[in-house]
């Protein structure tokens, strides 16, 4: 019988694709925060609102309970009718088109650049009509969308831009950040693999004052206390139901980790920078791999949430979820952003989305993947990932 030989380099401890990066001041935040007998949105919630504003250069920002209730409230302060439209790309998490269909509106699907994962903006022009009432741009993995482009397009629509920020906290475009510039509302994810987390919570910032009234009062109920100023007099206890809202409200407890995390934000952001550089040189003779661009352009920072390959599927010896679960065999777990959302079930079956509506998209969404980054991840942990992804694209096991 012939016995096969195969190297296998498995880890003694499975390396997990995101870690929080968590110390004692989190702790200490929090216990703060149990202490004082608050637990709900109240000063923790008002400071982090601050402190986040002003680290993005907005005027305004709104702590929610996660970056879809924010997507949510954005689209909802639209007031879509039925047939009217917003453009989209597929290359995104469900909750940016979920959030359309939610708040009555339809999705309109464009396609992304394959180098950077980001919508095309001859895509979008394409596709503007007069139904479009908005376009949604994700800032791919940390790195800005051409915020001009877009802008450009939707000033001439007379729409909002609205930036899908979840992975870009600390994302620079224009020499300012992301969530402070012109235009449409940004928003972004606190979720517990992004840049900064809070558990879980989301955040929307804005210059625009009415919008972020609008956006508090459908955080709570559709609650706007001054209304009652104007229509009682029996004092501070009072309420008064303007429009349904929802209940997206942040706690406290929450918001105390989050404001912990922002001011270690800019470190966070340095290390994954660090550790893309350290990926891309170990990957550079990785041939069926092609890399993320490092190099953005100037006045821009690339936040790093992800760092993403693409493979070349005529030098794999398996396709991509093979070379996933081989890779989890040797205790790496990667990540998929993401499958493209037009050819979901829902969206197949309700706007009749088919293989070929969007190339890009198509051909990128099946040769992802995401390999671990995080802060506390460490050089012979981005050795253990490149040593096994070679032994896998060499065919061994
Ligand atoms: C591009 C994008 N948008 C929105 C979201 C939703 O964020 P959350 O989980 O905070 O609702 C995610 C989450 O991963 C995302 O990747």
């Amino acid at each position: 019988m012939k016995t096969e030989t195969v190297t296998q380099a498995v880890r003694k401890e499975p390396l997990p694709f995101c870690r929080p990066t968590l110390d004692e001041r989190e702790e200490q935040a929090v216990l703060e925060v149990l202490r004082s007998g608050w637990l709900t949105s109240g000063p923790q919630v008002k400071a982090l609102e601050q402190e986040f504003a002003e680290y993005v250069g907005a005027s305004e920002a709104i702590a929610l309970t996660s970056c879809t209730a924010g997507q949510h409230l954005v689209l909802a302060a639209l007031d879509l009718q039925p047939g009217d439209e917003v453009i989209v790309p597929s290359m995104t998490w469900p909750s940016t088109v979920n959030t359309i269909v939610l708040s009555g509106g339809r999705p309109v699907f464009a396609d992304i650049r394959a180098e950077t994962v980001d919508l095309d903006p001859e895509s979008v022009a394409a596709r503007v009509s007069p139904r479009t009432r908005a376009i949604i741009g994700v800032h791919f993995a940390g790195r800005a969308f051409d915020v001009p482009a877009l802008e450009a397009i939707a000033g001439q629509a007379q729409v909002p831009l609205i930036h899908d920020a979840a992975h870009a906290a600390g994302t620079e475009w224009g020499g300012g950040r992301i969530g402070g510039g012109p235009g449409g509302p940004s928003v972004f994810s606190f979720h517990p693999i992004k840049n900064m987390t809070s558990g879980e919570g989301g955040m929307i910032t804005t210059n625009d004052a009415d919008l972020a009234a609008r956006l508090r009062r459908l955080r709570f109920h559709g609650i706007e206390r001054d209304a009652w100023s104007r229509y009682g007099s029996k004092g501070a206890a009072q309420y008064a139901v303007v429009e349904p809202g929802f209940k997206y409200n942040l706690p406290d407890v929450l918001a105390a980790i989050g404001r912990v995390q922002l001011s270690k934000l800019d470190g966070f952001i340095a290390a994954r920078q660090r550790l893309a550089e350290l990926y891309d040189e170990a990957l550079a003779d990785v041939e069926a791999v092609v890399r993320p661009p490092l190099a953005v352009a100037a006045g821009e920072r690339h936040a790093w949430h992800l760092y993403t390959i693409q493979l070349r599927p005529e030098r794999m010896p398996c396709d991509r979820d093979e070379l996933m679960s081989r890779l989890q065999a040797r205790g790496i777990s990667t990540g998929l952003h993401f499958n493209a959302v037009h050819l979901h079930p829902y969206y197949r079956e309700r706007y009749g989305c088919r293989e070929g509506d969007l190339p890009n998209t198509e051909a990128v969404g099946e040769r992802i993947v995401s390999l671990p980054l995080f802060p506390s991840l460490s050089e012979a942990d981005v050795e253990s990932v490149v040593t096994a992804l070679k032994e896998v694209l060499r065919g061994d096991g």
